[in-house]
Order: structure tokens, then sequence, then C-alpha cells
């Protein structure tokens, strides 16, 4: 596969994130001393949450970077117990050329009031090696306990003037050609998500086309049936490794979102030539990963556990 512009063109300086200067200006003081505190980084898909996490790590640690932060996603790995074991391991490793390490969880909203309070107790009994980043798209779904020991950064929904700002980036890197309107239907359909734009940008690009408002709807269009009904069988039949194949052209080559997908494998559920009862187990998963999706899960993550679910017996 070829390299994902969404890694090729994330800023790896606090300096090119764009249009977040509060939450940056901050965060510069912090490595300027450094250290960091607890944090909580809320806000949209797709407008540099990560981002800015990667950027402490890459500001503070050095070529250490990667000894010192781990990145976990909350509603990935199956229940708050399996956090927490990996963050132990994790936390029982001294840092590197540093007093701390930093503990990136993603998608900390996903986790219910029960396991944030199994949290917060990890966060205290680590408190001295490890410095905790809280991501989560609505900060009101995190227990007041949270909310009140973390700092809390409320990042910016991004203008179309942002998308385009970061789509000229990699216009001039890949040296892409583009007409006149096709940055400006990017800005519109992403609706200021640069993961998603950015997406979309290389969708459009390695179809050849010139990037322009046709060529770039015709990549947002929706799922195509012949496209989820071959993932389907594909993994119905154990090809796993086809049919992932075949989710990641959809989601990468054709800029798909996960809800498109499973709407269209939700349509098709009833066409396979399954038992009644294997459709309504299968039913039953696909609302609960339509559920996840909802809450911000990775659709990679989430499509692929579901097509697990299709190659089970
Ligand atoms: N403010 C920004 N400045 C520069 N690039 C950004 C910014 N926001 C997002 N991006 C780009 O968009 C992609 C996704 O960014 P990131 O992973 O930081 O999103 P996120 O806010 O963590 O989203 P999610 O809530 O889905 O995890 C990356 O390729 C990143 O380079
Ligand atoms: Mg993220």
């Amino acid at each position: 596969m070829d390299q994902l512009w969404t890694e090729k063109y994330r800023p790896k300086k606090l300096e090119d994130v764009i249009n977040q200067k509060h939450i940056v200006e901050r965060l510069k003081a912090w490595v300027k001393a450094k250290t960091l505190p607890n944090m909580l980084f809320a806000g949209p898909p797709g407008v540099g949450k990560t981002t800015v996490a990667l950027c402490l790590a890459y500001e503070l640690f050095g070529e250490y970077w990667k000894e010192n932060f781990q990145e976990t996603n909350a509603s990935d790995e199956r229940g708050i117990d399996v956090v927490r074991g990996r963050i132990k391991e994790f936390a029982q490793i001294k840092p590197l050329g540093s007093d701390f390490k930093i503990i990136f969880l993603d998608e900390s909203d996903a986790l219910t009031p029960e396991a944030q309070q199994a949290l917060r107790r990890t966060m205290e009994r680590f408190s001295g090696v490890c410095r905790f980043i809280l991501s989560c798209n609505y900060s009101s779904r995190l227990i007041e306990p949270i909310q009140s020991r973390t700092a809390v950064f409320r990042f910016k929904e991004l203008a179309d003037e942002h998308v385009a700002e970061y789509m000229n980036r990699i216009v001039k890197g890949e040296e892409i050609k583009v007409s006149e309107n096709g940055v400006k239907t990017i800005a519109e359909v992403s609706k200021g998500d640069l993961r998603l734009a950015t997406n979309v940008l290389q969708a459009t690009a390695v179809s050849g086309k010139e990037v322009s408002k046709e060529s770039v709807y015709d990549v947002v269009s929706k799922a195509r049936p012949e496209d989820i009904k071959d993932m389907l069988s594909f993994a119905l039949n154990g090809k796993f490794v086809d049919a992932r194949k075949k989710l990641y052209d959809m989601l990468i080559k054709q800029g798909l979102s996960g809800e498109d997908i499973i709407k269209e494998i939700h349509s098709q559920v009833f066409d396979l030539d399954v038992t009644e009862e294997k459709k309504l187990k299968l039913l039953e998963h696909i609302g609960e990963f339509e559920f996840r999706l909802n809450q911000g899960g990775s659709p990679e993550i989430q499509i692929e556990a579901l097509l697990a679910q299709f190659l089970k017996k």
C-alpha cells in the first residue's frame, strides 16, 4: 500500500499545527519547563488531538519519543482491564532521558463510568512517572473527578480556509494537479475533518484525474454494492486478508466513511447465503459497530472487528 498522506503530512512540530494557537501557546510553555500536567484533549474528529500529543512527545523526548510514549485506544481494547494492564506494563519501565512518560488514551469517552473510575485510580497510582493525555470528542462524557483532575484543552473546529491551507501543503509536496474548485470542494465535503480531507485528496489523486469538483464527488460517492459483496464473501470464506484489503481500498482509495460502508453492509446481510440465525447475529453486531463508529471509533478497527464476526462459524 502506498504511504498514507495522513501520516506523511502529519506535523512533527507544534509550530506547524493549524489553527489551534490557543492550545499550542499553552503547551509550548510546558515543553519549555520540561513537564506536563495530566490533560484532556476534547474536540471533533480530525482537528489535531493525536497530532498535538505526538508533537509533545517529539519535542519533549527527542530521539527517545518511542520509548516514552504509548498510545492506547480505549474503545478497541476489550475493557478497562486490558487498558490498565497495558498502562501498567508501560509505566513500570523507567522513562529514558526524561522524568516521565506520556500515555495517550484515545476515545476515552467510550469508557463506561466504572471503567473511568478505574482509570482515575490508575492515573493516580502512576502519577509519579506518567502523564496522561485523554482524548475525546465530548468532554461531558467523562466523569467529574477526571475532568477536575486534568487540564482541559478544547480543540477548535477547522474552517474551510484551514482545510485549504493543509490541502495546499500536500498539493505542493506531491505536485498534484488541481483545478480552482478542487480544494474548495474537498473543504466542503470534509466539514473541517482534516483526516477525511486528506483521504479524499489522496483517493482523488490516485485515480489519476485532476482534482476538481467532479473528480472529488466521484470519489466521495457511496460504497459500491459489488465492492461490499466481494468483501463480505471473502470474509465468509475465511479470506480475511483479502477482505481487509477490500476494506482499505474503500476507506483509502475511495475515501468512504465507516458509516457509508456499514450502511451498505447492513442492506446486504439479508441476501447472504447463511442461516437465518447467523443473519440475526450479524445484524446485532452491525448495530453495535455502527454505534461505536458514531461514538468516534476508528473505522478501520471497527469494521475489521465486524468482518471478524462474519468469519466466525
Ligand atoms: N490542526 C491540524 N494541523 C495540521 N494537521 C492536522 C490538524 N488536525 C488534523 N490534522 C491532520 O489530520 C489527520 C488526523 O489528525 P489527528 O489524528 O490529529 O486527528 P484527531 O483530532 O486526533 O482525530 P480523532 O478524534 O478522530 O482521533 C492527520 O493527518 C493530521 O496531520
Ligand atoms: Mg486521534
